[in-house]
C-alpha cells in the first residue's frame, strides 16, 4: 500500500514537473527576432543532409524537422530564413513523405524572409530542400590564399545571434532547443567538423556523420571544413587546426583541462563530454564562439606566453552560462555574456591566481567606462531594447562587463560562499533551459535576496537591470600591480626616472596594456617614439598590445606606425581588434583616403559581418 502511494506520489511529482517544463517557453517574453510560430509548434530534432560546395559557395541539401505540437490546432510551420533558396517542402505523416505547399515572405531587413509550410493532418516531420547563397551572413568561404596552408579552401559558420537562418531554414530563437544530427559531404581533401561529437580520426571518405544528442539553441549549431588536423591535449580537450598551427595552439592552450576542473569545482559538472578548440583562420570575426563541444577560436590569441587565454576561459565558461542556461531573447544577452565574463574571471583566478584575475577585471572595467560615454544612453541598460534592430548593431561591452560587475556586486554583498552556491544551484536547476531577465530577477529574489535579507534591495537590483550607465554601488576593481605601473609612468613623464629604470622585464601583457591605455592624452610624439625605440611596441607580436599601441598612435597622428597598421588591418579580421582602429581613423577627414586604401585591400579577406560593420562606418561620414 505504502509502495503504491509512493509510486503515485512520484508519478504526480514527475507529471507536474513536465507540465512546468513545457509551460516555461511561453512564460518568457516573446522573442522579437524570430517570425517562427515557436509558441505553437517546436522542432525537437534537426537532421541536416548537406553537401559543402566550395565552387559555388553553397551548402546544398535538406533539413528535416521533427515536430512537437504545443497548440494541437497548428496547421503550418513557420521558419526563419534569410537569403536562402527554397526548392521543395515535404511532410511525413508517420508512414509516407509527400510534397506540401510553402510560401516565402518578402525579406525583412533584420529578420529575413519567413517561410510558411503547410502541415496537413498533424504532420510529424517536415523536410526542406534548399541551398544557402554565397552571401549568407552566417558563413565565410575562404580561398586557399586566406588560410595558413595556402593550398586548400576553408569555410566556417558563425550563427550567433541571428545568422543560423542564413544557412538553415529553422525556428531561429534561443527560447527553444533542438538536438541535431548531420550527414555532410565534402571533397575528400577537406574535413568537416561540427558542434557535435567529432571523430578524432579523419577517414577521408568525403562523407561524414555527426550527432549532437544534447538539446541546444539553434545559434549553437556550427560547422567548419578545411584542412583540419587533430591533436589531443588531455583527457577531455584537443585542438583542431590547420597543421601549421596545431603545435603552437596545443602549447598555448594546454591549461584548458585545468580550467574545466576549476569551473566544475565552482559550478558543477561539465555536461558536454569533450571540450575541443577549433583554431580558425585570422578572418574569424570574433575572439571566440562557444559552439558546444567545440569552441571556435581566433588564431590572434596564440601569443606564445598564454597571456590571452582568458578567451578560452570565457568560451569554456559558456558551457554553463549560455549553453546550459541560455538567454531567452537577444535582449537578455547579459544573461549569457555577463555571467560568462564573471565565470571566466573566476576560472582565471582559480588557475592563474588572484593578481592576474584582478588585472583583467580592472582592464575590462576601464574599457567599459571609456565605451559608456560613446554609447546612446539607452544602450547602456542591461535589459536593453533591441526590438526592430539587428542584435549585432546593439553589441557592446555593456552585457559583458556591466553584467559581470552586477554579479561581482552580488558576490561582494552576499559573500563568496553563499553567492557561489546560489550560482551553482542556478545552473543546476535551469540546465538545458532558457532564461530571461524578468525570470532571473524573480529567481534571484527568492533564492538570494529573500534568503539572506537586508543585504541587497530589489530597488538596487532594478537599478542595475533597468537604468543606464553604472550605479554608484558598482564595484571598482583596482590592481596594486597597476598602481605601481602608474607610479612608474608618472615618474618617467615627470623626468624623475628613466625608462631603463622601470622594471618592464617583469611586466606581463596586462601591465603593458594598462601602461599604453593610461598614457595621458597630452603625451608627446617624442615620448611615444622613445617608448617605441626602447620596447619595439609597433612591432609587438602580441595582438592586444599592437592594437592598443596602434590606436593610441592613430589618435596622436604618429605616422611611424603606418606600415604596421596596414599589415595589421589586412592580416586580422577580428572585429574587436580592427573596428576601433577604423573608427579612430575615420574621425579625421584627412586620413580618409589612406583608410579607404587599406580597407580596399583588406575588405575581400574580411568576414561578411566585419564587412557589414566597417561598410557602415564608411557610409556614416
Ligand atoms: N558569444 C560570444 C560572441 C558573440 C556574442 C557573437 C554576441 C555574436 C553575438 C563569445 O563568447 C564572445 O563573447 N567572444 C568575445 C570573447 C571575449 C569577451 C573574451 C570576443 O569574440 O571578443
Ligand atoms: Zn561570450
Amino acid at each position: 500500500m505504502i509502495k503504491t502511494i509512493t509510486r503515485f506520489l512520484a508519478l504526480a511529482i514527475c507529471l507536474s514537473t513536465t507540465i512546468i517544463a513545457t509551460a516555461s517557453a511561453s512564460q518568457f517574453e516573446k522573442d522579437w527576432h524570430t517570425d517562427s510560430n515557436y509558441q505553437d509548434i517546436v522542432t525537437t530534432h534537426i537532421h541536416l543532409d548537406l553537401a559543402i560546395d566550395f565552387d559555388n559557395k553553397q551548402l546544398k541539401g535538406t533539413i528535416e524537422h521533427q515536430l512537437k505540437y504545443i497548440n494541437k490546432d497548428t496547421d503550418s510551420l513557420i521558419l526563419d530564413t534569410r537569403d536562402i533558396d527554397i526548392h521543395k517542402a515535404e511532410v511525413f505523416d508517420g508512414k509516407n513523405w509527400s510534397n506540401t505547399t510553402f510560401k516565402l515572405a518578402k525579406r525583412d531587413k533584420v529578420k529575413g524572409s519567413k517561410l510558411t509550410i503547410a502541415l496537413p493532418k498533424h504532420s510529424k516531420k517536415v523536410r526542406v530542400h534548399y541551398n544557402s547563397r554565397p552571401e549568407a551572413s552566417g558563413l565565410q568561404w575562404l580561398t586557399p590564399i586566406q588560410t595558413a596552408g595556402k593550398k586548400l579552401p576553408f569555410m566556417f559558420s558563425q550563427s550567433q545571434a541571428i545568422h543560423a537562418r542564413s544557412w538553415m531554414p529553422i525556428q531561429d530563437t534561443p527560447a527553444m532547443r533542438v538536438s541535431y544530427s548531420a550527414d555532410i559531404k565534402t571533397d575528400p581533401s577537406l574535413r568537416p567538423i561540427m558542434s557535435a561529437k567529432n571523430d578524432p580520426k579523419w577517414n577521408k571518405s568525403g562523407q561524414y556523420h555527426f550527432e549532437m544528442p544534447q538539446p541546444i539553441p539553434t545559434y549553437l549549431i556550427a560547422i567548419a571544413a578545411g584542412n583540419i588536423h587533430y591533436k589531443k591535449m588531455s583527457k577531455q580537450t584537443a585542438i583542431y587546426a590547420e597543421p601549421s598551427l596545431l603545435e603552437s595552439a596545443a602549447a598555448e592552450f594546454e591549461d584548458t583541462q585545468a580550467m574545466i576542473e576549476a569551473a566544475e569545482k565552482l559550478y558543477g559538472k561539465y555536461r558536454w563530454t569533450d571540450y575541443d578548440l577549433l583554431i580558425l583562420p585570422p578572418s574569424f570575426p570574433f575572439g571566440g564562439m562557444e559552439n558546444p563541444r567545440l569552441s571556435f577560436i581566433t588564431p590572434t590569441v596564440i601569443a606564445g606566453d598564454k597571456s590571452l587565454v582568458s578567451l578560452i576561459a570565457h568560451e569554456l565558461a559558456h558551457s554553463w552560462s549560455g549553453n546550459l542556461v541560455t538567454n531567452a531573447t537577444w535582449r537578455d544577452l547579459w544573461i549569457n555574456e555577463g555571467f560568462t565574463s564573471y565565470v571566466e574571471n573566476r576560472i582565471m583566478e582559480a588557475v592563474y591566481g588572484e593578481q592576474r584575475a584582478v588585472m583583467e577585471q580592472a582592464l575590462s572595467v576601464q574599457d567599459l567606462k571609456k565605451e559608456l560615454v560613446t554609447l546612446p544612453k539607452e544602450d547602456t541598460i542591461l535589459h536593453v531594447k533591441i526590438e526592430g534592430r539587428d542584435p549585432d548593431d546593439a553589441f557592446s561591452g555593456v552585457p559583458y562587463t556591466k553584467g559581470q560587475l552586477f554579479l561581482m556586486f552580488l558576490e561582494e554583498k552576499f559573500g563568496r560562499k553563499d553567492f557561489d552556491s546560489f550560482l551553482h544551484q542556478y545552473f543546476e536547476s535551469h540546465a538545458f533551459k532558457s532564461m530571461d531577465t524578468k525570470n532571473f530577477v524573480r529567481y534571484l529574489k527568492t533564492n538570494l535576496l529573500d534568503k539572506f535579507p537586508n543585504k541587497v534591495s530589489m530597488k538596487e537590483v532594478n537599478t542595475w537591470i533597468t537604468e543606464p550607465l553604472l550605479p554608484s554601488s558598482a564595484p571598482n576593481p583596482t590592481s596594486g600591480v597597476f598602481n605601481q605601473v602608474q607610479e612608474n609612468m608618472n615618474a618617467w613623464l615627470s623626468n624623475d626616472t628613466k625608462l631603463s629604470k622601470i622594471p618592464t622585464d617583469e611586466w606581463t601583457v596586462h601591465e603593458w596594456l594598462f601602461f599604453i591605455n593610461n598614457l595621458p592624452k597630452t603625451v608627446s610624439l617624442k615620448r611615444l617614439n622613445e617608448l617605441d625605440k626602447a620596447f619595439k611596441l609597433t612591432q609587438s607580436t602580441n595582438n592586444e598590445i599592437a592594437h592598443a599601441w596602434l590606436l593610441l598612435n592613430i589618435k596622436k597622428n604618429n605616422p611611424v606606425i603606418n606600415n604596421r597598421l596596414k599589415t595589421y588591418m589586412i592580416s586580422i579580421g577580428r572585429r574587436k581588434l580592427i573596428v576601433p582602429l577604423y573608427k579612430e581613423l575615420l574621425k579625421d577627414k584627412t586620413k580618409r583616403a589612406f583608410t579607404q586604401a587599406i580597407y580596399d585591400k583588406a575588405r575581400p579577406g574580411y568576414h561578411p559581418l566585419a564587412q557589414g560593420t566597417i561598410d557602415a562606418l564608411f557610409e556614416k561620414k
